[in-house]
Parts: structure tokens; sequence; C-alpha cells
């Protein structure tokens, strides 16, 4: 086994809480949704037991109405912001009697999961058996998704928070902060203790991020309300992407197990709306690349980020719009100088280098873009992907995040030891 798997399994053993991993020490305290997808992929190549444990805690904390918070907050750890007493997840009629948690969610990777732990796992028998007692939970988060939060009924579904998108303070978002003025509100920062605060949002960004929770609060996070209310409302590419993928593969594992047929049909009827709506409403020709539509403001947000290229993966495009895509980020995000895949448009005057999702490589949309490349055939591309995201970590460490200029002596940011990086690199290092 080669030296760079030996650390990230090391790091993903040091991550692992009782029944759930950390994303990293100090920053990140709890379980993440959409990083504990990320992580179980990465504990299925050496230990397939953790990886559904990972999955089971996480599922176990699902809502009464098959949500699925985006932190399940499993421990009193005072070292982050907002935490538990600030978010009120039991204001919710429905919510986790279990566990406290925020009340927002984030990219709905886990269907998809699933399936790669089928497919990664040894023994199949074992783990179709494994999924079987887990999948309906999953195709209830779906049904949630589709009753509540696809509001024009087209088959696309809204994200409420910039934190339910996972691109947290994406440039994306500027726009949408210009339209609202927060209250100046008052509290302490965590984040900021652990890293420098140059890296991290501002604390007028986090008056923005804390002014939506209070809304939604208000109204005991009710999915209608907010709908009505939320000043944020929008349908991201990046989380319908991986909604449509998960679909996929609960259709794909339901055949599998046999006699759902019902499920596999609601599930390709979703599928099939959704992915019709996605590309008559979310591709600009003018950009040459999916983009996110502002619901609230009844407008595009006319800018390129790593989520335009996220359709890939779930297999979204024709052939024929996939090498469009694929034209338009190797000329913007594949230079020469630069590593695969900037969070955010290199050539736009808002990209920021170092600054979380302002523009860093993350390798999780890279692992996304990795595998879309692939399934279009993109051969040189995928390659490509593959190779600069092992050469950062390798480089640099087992960042959070990259920055992409390859002249830099010092490139990774964020959190240090962070499993979503050890899970796909590993990953990645298992791809032929
Ligand atoms: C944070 O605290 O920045 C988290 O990423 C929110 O999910």
């Amino acid at each position: 086994m080669n030296e760079l798997e030996k650390e990230a399994i090391k790091i993903l053993q040091n991550n692992w809480r009782d029944g759930f991993s950390i994303p990293c020490e100090g920053l990140y305290p709890f379980q993440w949704k959409w990083d504990s997808g990320f992580i179980a992929i990465g504990l299925a190549y050496f230990n397939i037991s953790k990886a559904k444990e990972e999955i089971t805690t996480l599922l176990d904390a699902q809502w009464e109405n098959g949500f699925i918070p985006h932190i399940i907050f499993h421990n009193e750890s005072d070292s982050y912001f907002p935490g538990p007493n600030y978010h009120h997840s039991d204001l919710h009629p429905k919510a986790s009697k279990k566990y406290k948690s925020t009340g927002m969610t984030q990219p709905p990777v886990t269907g998809f999961v699933l399936e790669e732990l089928y497919r990664i796992g040894k023994d199949k028998k074992d783990i179709l058996q494994y999924i079987e007692t887990v999948i309906d939970k999953v195709y209830d988060n779906h049904h949630y998704f589709y009753k509540n939060r696809d509001i024009l009924n087209e088959g696309l579904v809204y994200i409420y928070h910039n934190w339910e998108s996972g691109t947290d303070n994406s440039p994306l978002w500027d726009d949408i902060f210009k339209t609202m003025n927060p209250p100046k509100y008052t509290f302490e920062r965590r984040d900021t203790t652990h890293v420098d605060a140059s890296q991290r949002p501002t604390k007028r960004e986090y008056d923005h991020y804390l002014h939506i929770i209070e809304i939604a609060k208000k109204h005991r996070y009710n999915d209608q309300k907010i709908a009505e209310l939320s000043p944020f409302l929008v349908q991201d590419p990046l989380f319908n992407s991986m909604l449509i993928k998960s679909n996929q593969s609960l259709i794909a594992l339901y055949n599998l197990i046999g006699n759902n047929q019902e499920k596999v049909n609601q599930l390709k009827k979703w599928q099939e709306k959704s992915i019709h709506s996605f590309n008559k409403k979310l591709f600009s020709k003018k950009l040459g690349a999916y983009i996110h539509y502002d619901l609230r403001n009844k407008k595009h947000l006319e800018y390129i980020s790593s989520s335009s290229f996220t359709p890939l993966f779930a297999g979204i495009p024709s052939k024929e719009r996939a090498s469009v895509l694929v034209k338009t980020l190797m000329q913007k995000f594949g230079k020469k100088n630069l590593y695969l895949c900037a969070s955010f448009d290199p050539s736009n005057e808002r990209y920021e280098p170092k600054k979380y999702w302002r523009g860093p490589v993350w390798i999780n949309l890279n692992w996304i873009l990795y595998k879309g490349l692939k399934q279009y055939s993109f051969e040189n591309e995928a390659q490509r992907t593959k190779e600069d995201t092992i050469t950062l970590v390798k480089k640099f460490g087992f960042y959070e995040y990259f920055d992409a200029r390859k002249e830099k002596d010092k490139a990774g940011y964020g959190g240090h030891n962070f499993s979503w990086t050890a899970a796909l690199i590993i990953g990645l290092l298992h791809e032929k």
C-alpha cells in the first residue's frame, strides 16, 4: 500500500468517534451530513463496518418528515459556533427527539454513497443486506425534498441557506446578501480561533447567515413559511445534481434488492422531470455552463463555479452539451498554471484564492468532477483532475482546501487532517 494511503487511513482512524467521524479536530467537532457520506466512501476501502456505522448514525438522526439535518450535535463541545442551543432544532414538531441538530440540510449525497459502498464492498451479499435496512430512509429523504422544496413543481428543489449549498461563502451569494440588511449580531466566533481569519468568512457575512436562521426559527423551521419568507431561496445545480445522482443510485439499488417497483417508478418520475427542468432552466448558453437560479429575486446568478460542472456526475447533460461544459472548464479553470478545480471562476474579480469557498480547490468537488469526466469519457481531463488532486495533497498535506495557483510554496488552508480529503484520496488512489 502506498504511503499516502497509509497516512489517509490514519487520519480517518484518528477522526473516528463513537459511531461517526468528525471532519477535523478543533474546527468541526460534530457529524456533518455531506462530510459523513464522503467519509463513508473512504472508510469502505479498509473498514466496511465503520462505513456502515457512519451512515447508520447519520440516518438515525433523521426527522419524522424525512428531513436529514446538516449537523448532528453528538456532544456538548463548545468549540463551535453556532452550536445546538443556537439552532434549536426542537422548534420543529417533527425533529429528532434523540439528537440535537441544525434545522437546515446539506447536499443529498447519501443515495449515491450507498451505491459506492456496494461497488467498493467485497462481500456483495452482506453489503446489499445492509443497504436494504437503510435505503427506505434515503428514499423518504428524497420524498421530503420533492414534497416540500419543489415549490414550482418542476423537479428542482430549493435551498434556503448558503450553508445548505455546502459552498458556504461562495461569491455566488454576494448578490443575494446585497438584498438583505441584517442586524449586527453579537456573538463569539470559534472558527477563527482554530484557523486564520483571512481564510474564513467575515463577521458581516456571519450576520447574514444568522439572520436567515433567525427567520427560519421564528417560524419553527416550517418549510412553507421558509419558502415564503426566506431572503435566500436558490435552485443550486450542485445540490440538485446530488439529488439526481442519488435518485439514480436508489433506482439501481432497489432493482438489485427487488420487490420495490412502486418506489422505482416514483423515482423514475422524479428523475425525468428533474433532468428535463435542470437542462431547460439551469444551463446558460452564454456562459457555456450550468448556473444557479435565485428564486427569491427571480433571476439567474450568472457566475461559473465548481458547482457548474457537477451535472456531469449525475449524467444530466447530453454529449454535445457536456463537450461545451468541459471546454468552459478547461478554458477557465484548467489553465496550465492552475490546479483543477478552483471553486470559483478564477477569471472573475470576485475570485479569492485563499478564502474558503471563494476560490480554493476542494477535494470532494474534485472527486465529483473526476467521476463525471470519466462517465462522459473525457479521459485526459479526468486524469488531469486526479493527478492535480493527488499532487496537492502529497505536496501540502491533508488540508481542507487548497490555493489553485501552482507557483505557491504553501497552498493548504483551513482545517488540517481533514477527513473527506483523506477519504477521497483513498478513493482516487483506487481508481484506474
Ligand atoms: C462552517 O461552520 O463553516 C460549516 O462549514 C457550516 O456547515
